[in-house]
């Protein structure tokens, strides 16, 4: 059977199923249909299903041509899935309100599919979890389904490492994590994955696989704890915390640069973390930087706000009634995904303390409906930027350096700045460097009387 899988994907004559078609399973359907497969896609959104049966795209930063020209074929339901020789499943794996692991999604996915595994099938699980998912979420199904993974069916783990708005962060330039149950199942992944992505990392265990994805969102999350805690001692010494990181950079090993910001977002770092630390109380392990770097983190939002309570206070004015504008809803540069933005939680806890609040964001025409503001959307759509609206803003609150914006006319206009990613500096974070767009002064942010560091 393994072998026959293997011609079969090798001639391209095997079609591909792909569970879940957000920002990591379309861009995955497209490199697989695009190397000659045929693909069809999976999605319980209607209103995504439609759109790539239209050829259109519904994930930001995908063109719809690319969609068009892949002949791939969506359903809102799984009985198509009976003829795929491969189905991946790309699913949200978000947490719950007490940081539990939500896997509901998966869960829904396998047992939607579960009347149609059949031999000769390989089955992949690409959302991010804790190690043991894939063994304790997928395998019963194949079991049930009377298939043996190795013999007559083939079980996989292959995480995403999608960065959405990054051109090179996608599959087919990245290499790619793969395990399998068994090595006749890795062997099979090789075969699936190896055209599409950009070089396969094999390693031993499923859950191998599902702990090394883990770790390298940890890495970050307490990367950024760290730097954030960092910033907190800069503001405190009137040092320049970027000045800091750009020098100990040029250091030529053993260091890699993360930037402090507002807090953590996005589907991937405010979340995976727990994920793993949820799972080490499981098998009573501890998890102390997660919890720590967590802690640092959530407590992001905060610390802004209490920079700008100051800030507004020796001008004589408070936070409620305050008009305030924030630059920037996205949790990061040049996308339209608000998903944990620290905006929003900014947003959240400035409209309860009396703010008057607007919001400039290139990417996020109208103010979404979030899990921190519990699924409500504010009635605000993003407010175009011009000298006389600047002006009119007791502060702008800078959280999403989007590159489109022209600092240079807010630091112009606004009264006063409060920037969280060091915007308004020199020498101007990568994010936005050859994208200036004029003069930002001759010194750091505290030569302007009115920018301050957050
Ligand atoms: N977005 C990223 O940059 C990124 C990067 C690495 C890993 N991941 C991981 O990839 C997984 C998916 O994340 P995403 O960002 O693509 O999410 P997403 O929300 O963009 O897309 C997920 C899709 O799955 C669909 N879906 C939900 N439940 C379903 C079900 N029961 N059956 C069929 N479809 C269903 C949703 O409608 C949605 O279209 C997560 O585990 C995430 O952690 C994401």
């Amino acid at each position: 059977m393994r072998d026959h899988v293997i011609t079969l994907i090798q001639s391209r004559r095997a079609r591909i199923g792909v569970i879940g078609l957000g920002y990591a399973g379309l861009p995955l359907a497209l490199r697989f249909a695009e190397e000659g497969f045929s693909v069809s896609g999976f999605d319980i959104d209607r209103v995504k299903v439609t759109a790539i049966n239209a050829g259109r795209s519904p994930v930001h930063g995908i063109a719809d041509s690319r969609v068009a020209a892949s002949g791939m074929v969506a359903y809102a339901t799984m009985e198509a899935a009976a003829a795929c020789d491969a189905l991946i499943i790309c699913v949200p794996t978000p947490i719950g309100p007490h940081k539990e692991p939500d896997l509901t999604a998966v869960r829904e996915t396998v047992a939607a599919l579960a009347p149609y595994l059949r031999a000769g099938q390989a089955l992949a699980l690409e959302s991010t979890t804790y190690p043991g998912t894939t063994t304790d979420y997928l395998l019963p199904a194949l079991s049930a389904a009377g298939l043996t993974p190795g013999q007559d069916a083939f079980l996989l783990y292959s995480p995403e490492r999608e960065d959405p708005g990054n051109p090179d962060g996608t599959v087919g330039r990245m290499p790619k994590l793969i395990a399998g149950e068994t090595e006749a199942c890795l062997a099979v992944g090789m075969a699936l994955y190896g055209p599409v992505a950009g070089g396969l990392v094999p390693v031993s265990s499923l859950a191998a696989a599902e702990l090394t994805k883990l770790y390298e969102n940890v890495f970050r999350a307490v990367n950024i704890g760290l730097v954030n805690e960092l910033k907190r001692l800069c503001h405190a010494l009137d040092l320049d915390v970027h000045e800091i990181i750009d020098a100990a950079a040029t250091k030529p090993f053993g260091f890699m640069p993360f930037r402090p910001g507002p807090g953590l977002g996005g589907h991937c770092i405010p979340v995976d973390p727990y994920y793993l630390a949820w799972k080490a109380k499981e098998v009573g392990a501890r998890t102390d930087f997660i919890e720590l770097a967590g802690r640092v983190n959530d407590a992001m939002p905060d610390y802004v706000i209490a920079r700008l309570r100051d800030a507004l206070d020796q001008r004589g004015r408070t936070l409620t009634g305050a008009r305030i504008l924030l630059l920037g809803l996205a949790y990061k540069p040049e996308v339209p995904d608000t998903r944990e933005s620290p905006a929003v939680e900014i947003f959240r806890l400035l409209s309860e303390r009396g703010a008057e609040l607007s919001y400039h964001d290139p990417f996020v025409p109208s103010f979404p409906a979030t899990r921190r503001l519990h699924g409500n959307a504010p009635d605000l759509e993003s407010q175009a930027l011009t000298p006389d609206i600047l002006a009119a803003q007791d502060a702008v609150l800078v959280v999403t350096p989007h590159k489109a914006v022209d600092y240079a006319m807010v630091v112009r206009h606004a009264r006063l700045v409060i920037d969280t990613r060091g915007v308004f500096r020199r020498p101007i974070p990568a994010t936005l460097q050859g994208d200036t767009k004029g003069d930002f002064g001759s010194g750091p942010a505290w030569a302007y009387e009115h920018v301050i560091q957050a």
